[in-house]
């Protein structure tokens, strides 16, 4: 079939830059925007050369003409119940009405398949959308990147810029973390989209590092050897999340409340890629940890 890509999501950060990719490799590209998207973001997907519609995702029959000659739908929506099960369901059934043979989920997380349920709120609702997925008659592939590469700058206790410190849990000093760039998991999913023989899962990252390695790169590109820091035990740190998001109620109608970024990082420690997709395209330029912090 003729590529034609879809993306859902093209107003996001990773929405835009998979839009990117793909044109950049002259593959036509349909971005759904809905009304009230941001003009400027939709003018910058009209100057990339992507077909923007407008598009209801609760509009079932919008939604299968937007889907009509579709090759593979790209879902980089960003949200909660509503969103990552309400609308992403709507988009997969019009995808499904339309004939499309392709569907890439808005997963681009740690491996959540090896996550329990209750670790991670917002890999639950991924693992939720993933049963109906499941049961869809399409091709599935969810792409894992790990942890978006920029956070390394964002002071996290991972990497605390102003303490100086790295947090590690267990005796997981050694232990490999993965981090992608956004760029990168735009590129590797625009070529994942390209390819009718992706497998159901593909694991990137633009690098793996370890709080071992984060002392040794502190020392090298931050002018200051940074402290490691045992956070105790991973079975408090999951104790200590679960209480976190009993206390905190609100952050259920939240995106990234403190206490998802908090089971984020205990996704971190829990689950890494042990073996990466990264060879499968060619001309994909990783970017190295150094160019992240
Ligand atoms: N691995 C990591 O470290 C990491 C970090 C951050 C994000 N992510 C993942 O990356 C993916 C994309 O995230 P992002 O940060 O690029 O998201 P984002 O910038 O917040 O963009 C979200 C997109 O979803 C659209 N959207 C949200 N609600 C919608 C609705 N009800 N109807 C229609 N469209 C709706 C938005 O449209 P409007 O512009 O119209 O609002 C926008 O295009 C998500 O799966 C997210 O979980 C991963």
């Amino acid at each position: 079939m003729k590529n034609l890509i879809l993306v859902a999501g093209a107003t996001g950060n990773l929405g835009y830059k998979i839009c990117r990719e793909l044109t950049k490799l002259n593959v036509p590209v349909r971005a759904i925007v809905r009304e009230g998207s941001d003009p400027e973001k939709i003018q910058a997907l009209e100057q990339l050369g992507a077909d923007v519609f407008r598009v209801d995702l609760s509009n079932e029959q919008e939604l299968i003409g937007a889907c009509n000659g579709v090759s593979c739908v790209v879902s980089a929506l960003a949200g909660l119940h509503e969103v990552i099960v309400g609308m992403q369901t709507n988009l997969l059934s019009a995808a499904v009405a339309a004939g499309v043979p392709r569907f890439i989920p808005s997963d681009f997380s740690t491996d959540f398949t090896k996550m329990p349920v209750g670790a991670n709120r917002n890999f639950d609702l991924r693992k939720e959308f993933e049963e109906i997925l499941y049961r869809a008659p399409i091709k599935a592939t969810s792409i894992f990147n790990g942890a978006f590469a920029h956070i390394l700058r964002y002071n996290i206790p991972l990497f605390n810029t102003n303490e100086k410190t790295i947090a590690y849990y267990d005796d997981k000093t050694d232990w490999k973390i993965d981090f992608t760039t956004m760029d990168d998991t735009a590129a590797f999913t625009a070529r994942a989209a390209m390819d009718d023989a992706t497998p159901r899962y593909l694991r990137v990252a633009s690098f793996q590092v370890s709080p071992n390695d984060l002392v040794r790169l502190s020392e090298e590109h931050k002018g200051a050897k940074f402290q490691l820091v045992h956070m105790g035990s991973m079975e408090n740190f999951s104790a200590y999340n679960k209480a976190q998001r009993a206390e905190n109620p609100e952050g259920e109608n939240q995106l990234y409340p403190k206490w998802q970024q908090a089971q984020y990082l205990y996704s971190m420690f829990l689950v890494h890629h042990p073996a990466l997709d990264n060879d499968r395209y060619e001309g994909i330029n990783w970017l190295p940890v150094e160019h992240n912090i």
